[in-house]
Formats: structure tokens, C-alpha cells, sequence
């Protein structure tokens, strides 16, 4: 099982690096999907594809660095041509939520600044509906409990996320908070009043963002605009 899930990545991840181009500036997402695809990048690169990274996370920046991709911040590129990233759930309007891996503000900030958004995922993240996966928010240390009680009086069941070390901190030294927003209708509306909230920084919930979405199906590919 999780092997053909891994492969289903792995195809998806593949398929993906055939849209990156010489002289491109490439967002790299995060997570396991994309690790596939930074490792097919590097080898291509060390085949003499010419190409900048712009990593979306300190993981990705050191998974690049060691596959031998050249990177730069998104500061000395300011627009990309193509980010290529994984999800955690898609709905079949090419919706997503995203940060499980808890690198959503930063793979969001990728995602709107490149001019060609490819998602990369394994089968079991198609759903008819989003928001069996719990929805990543990220919030400022300083506003935590007040946010949370907020999140609790809109009835989206908040969950402080924690690791081992404690309370879970993202590369941006924030929190994470997960939420529940199965009953929820309208995201569009649903994202506004959260971003609303002084202290929210980002949510998971990438709406219109994709441009194309490749999903690894058994031993193929789907392609999905
Ligand atoms: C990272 O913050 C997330 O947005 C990832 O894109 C997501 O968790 C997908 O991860 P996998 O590729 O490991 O499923």
C-alpha cells in the first residue's frame, strides 16, 4: 500500500519536471511528493539543466543542496517561472489544502508569485470535498490563546500542533494551528474571516493558485488544468 502510494508520488513528481525549462527560476515545494521531485531535478541538473531554486522551506533548501541545485531567495528573483508542490488534499476544482508539513506560508507566498503553479499528488489526495484533512493555519506566538478561543467560537475545533519538542514552530518561528472546516461552505468566504483575525498570518486554503494539478493514479498519470 504504501509503496504504490510512494510510486503514485514518485510518477507525479516525474512528470512535473518535464514542464521545467532551461533558465528557469523554480519554486520547490515541501513535503514527500516534492522531495521526489527535487531529486529528479538535481539529476537533471547534473545532466546540465540550467536552472535556480527558490526553496519553500529549510528542509527543501538542505534536500536541494544536496541534490546540487543552485538556489537564490525569492528576493533576488522576486517572480518565478514555475513552482512545482505537493498537497494534502485537492477538490476537483483544482482547490487545495495545503501545510501539513507546516510550510504553507511560505509555499503560499511561492505559489503567488509564480507565474505557473503545478501540483504534484498521489491519488489518495483527490476528494469530492475539501476538509476531511484538517486545515493548517499559522499564527504569531503572540496572539495564540486569543486566536484560538477565536477559532473555537466559530466552531472550527482548533489544535494547537505539537511535536516532540513541544509546541510546533514553523520556519518562520510561528505556530500552527489545525482546524476542522468540514461544515463550511463557502472557503472563499471562510478564508477572509480568518486572515481577518489580527495574528492570523496564512491559511492552508490554496484556492485559485493552480494551474495545473498532476495526480500519480497505479502506474500512470492524470493530468489535471
Ligand atoms: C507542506 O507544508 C505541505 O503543504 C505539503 O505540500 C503537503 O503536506 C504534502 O506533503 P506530502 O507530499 O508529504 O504528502
Amino acid at each position: 500500500k504504501i509503496e504504490n502510494v510512494n510510486n503514485e508520488k514518485k510518477l507525479a513528481a516525474l512528470e512535473a519536471v518535464k514542464y521545467v525549462q532551461n533558465g528557469m527560476i523554480v519554486g520547490l515545494g515541501t513535503g514527500s511528493t516534492s522531495a521526489y521531485m527535487i531529486e529528479k531535478l538535481g539529476e537533471e541538473v547534473s545532466n546540465g539543466l540550467d536552472i535556480q531554486g527558490v526553496p519553500s522551506s529549510e528542509r527543501s533548501a538542505a534536500l536541494a543542496e544536496e541534490y546540487g541545485i543552485p538556489l537564490v531567495s525569492l528576493n533576488e528573483v522576486v517572480e518565478l517561472d514555475i513552482t512545482i508542490d505537493g498537497a494534502d488534499e485537492f477538490d476537483p476544482g483544482l482547490q487545495l489544502i495545503k501545510g501539513g508539513g507546516g510550510a504553507l506560508l511560505r509555499e503560499k507566498i511561492l505559489a503567488h508569485n509564480s507565474k505557473m503553479n503545478i501540483i504534484i499528488a498521489d491519488s489518495g489526495k483527490a476528494v469530492s470535498k475539501l476538509g476531511k484533512f484538517k486545515l493548517p493555519i499559522e499564527i504569531i506566538p503572540f496572539a495564540a490563546n486569543s486566536i484560538i478561543a477565536e477559532l473555537h467560537k466559530m466552531g472550527l475545533k482548533p489544535e494547537l500542533r505539537k511535536n516532540r519538542e513541544g509546541e510546533f514552530r514553523t520556519d518562520e518561528n510561528n505556530l500552527i494551528v489545525d482546524v476542522d472546516i468540514w461544515d463550511h461552505e463557502d472557503l472563499t468566504q471562510l478564508n477572509l474571516d480568518l486572515l481577518n483575525i489580527p495574528g492570523v498570518v496564512e491559511t492552508g486554503l490554496f484556492l485559485k493558485t493552480t494551474d495545473i494539478l498532476i495526480m500519480g493514479k497505479d502506474k500512470e498519470v492524470v493530468t489535471y488544468k
